[in-house]
């Protein structure tokens, strides 16, 4: 079960934390976090990793599950995670895969993980660069939400988060701004919760409605790299072409990042591969309501093309 925590503080945080962990326990840390946050690296057994899409590959989950088992973390024993949505999204699989899952323990400190990520037990690693590929449905047994990890984020993945902030908007009644509050991360929690909590396995098409601007976000990833796209870059800009879909009235975007005309071809064909995908290319729309569209490859192509050139 899935116990959610907040906090203002990283004393608080971190007292928390003692009280859920014994001696048999390993931290898994995103190495940046090391001189920003000190607290989180009293451990003895404590493992860092670099965070950024190249964790999320089968060799870097195989390298520390052989480090796991050589500091004899088995079945009893409790995997801390502290990082990003990289870092929870993989290290939530390893947890949930090694030894037939072990006790795991979230610490989300990017802003998209504290709004989005972190909940719901969505826990993924990329084939090759097909996104999310290979996962599990695994709940930590607790996340603790602690704002003043934040102090520490980059601009660049503030707004990276906000770009999760923006599908909610849209999906929800939210109003976006450029405001960040611990009431503010709460909220959207509870939105993220009020989709998958009824639907946790995916399957009775509510939970999809999360999956807003994530087609052409994902195959951006793919095809133009995350080096150029932020996660959420990339998730404002699909919401945009969402919008554009359905001729809905549309924001400035605060990015000012394009889509390359010369990847519209590929981006296509890695749209075709995205995993909700049953035939044809699958688009949360905003009609009326929240629906869900297929469309032909022939007239996403069309759309694409007319979208990139007035971007
Ligand atoms: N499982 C889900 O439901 C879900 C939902 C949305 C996104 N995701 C996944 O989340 C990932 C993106 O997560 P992310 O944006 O958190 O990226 P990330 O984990 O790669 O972190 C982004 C950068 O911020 C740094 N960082 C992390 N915390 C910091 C801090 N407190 N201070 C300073 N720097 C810090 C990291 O070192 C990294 O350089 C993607 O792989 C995406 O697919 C998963």
């Amino acid at each position: 079960m899935n116990k959610i925590y907040f906090f203002n503080e990283h004393e608080d945080c971190y007292k928390k934390l003692q009280s859920l962990i014994d001696d048999n326990v390993i931290f898994i840390i995103d190495s940046k976090l090391k001189k920003l946050h000190p607290l989180f690296f009293k451990k003895e057994k404590t493992i860092t990793v670099s965070a950024s899409e190249k964790l999320k590959n089968f060799e870097s989950i195989e390298q520390l599950a052989l480090k796991l088992l050589k500091l004899n973390i088995n079945r009893s024993s409790t995997i801390v995670s502290i990082g990003g949505g990289s870092i929870g999204d993989s290290i939530g699989f390893l947890a949930s895969i090694y030894m037939r899952g072990v006790r795991w323990i979230n610490i989300p400190t990017t802003y998209l993980s504290q709004i989005d990520s972190a909940y719901g037990g969505k826990t993924a690693i990329n084939l090759k660069d097909y996104k999310n590929l290979l996962g599990s449905f695994y709940e930590p047994h607790a996340t603790l939400v602690d704002l003043q990890f934040l102090t520490t984020l980059p601009k660049k993945q503030i707004l990276s988060g906000k770009g999760e902030e923006y599908k909610y908007s849209i999906i929800s009644k939210h109003t976006y701004d450029e405001y960040i509050s611990l009431s503010r991360i709460k909220k959207l929690q509870k939105i993220k919760a009020s989709f998958y909590k009824k639907d946790f396995f995916d399957k009775n098409d509510k939970r999809v409605f999360l999956n807003f601007g994530h087609t052409l976000a994902h195959a951006l990833e793919k095809v133009e790299g995350s080096t150029k796209w932020t996660h959420g870059e990339a998730v404002f800009r699909g919401c945009d072409f969402n919008l554009f879909l359905t001729d809905k009235q549309r924001d400035d975007l605060p990015i000012k990042k394009k889509i390359d005309q010369k990847s519209i071809n590929k981006i296509i064909t890695a749209m075709g591969y995205d995993k909700k995908n049953l035939n044809k290319t699958r688009f949360i729309l905003l009609e009326e309501q929240l629906v869900v569209k297929e469309f032909e490859k022939k007239e996403i192509l069309a759309y694409l093309k007319d979208y990139v050139s007035k971007q």
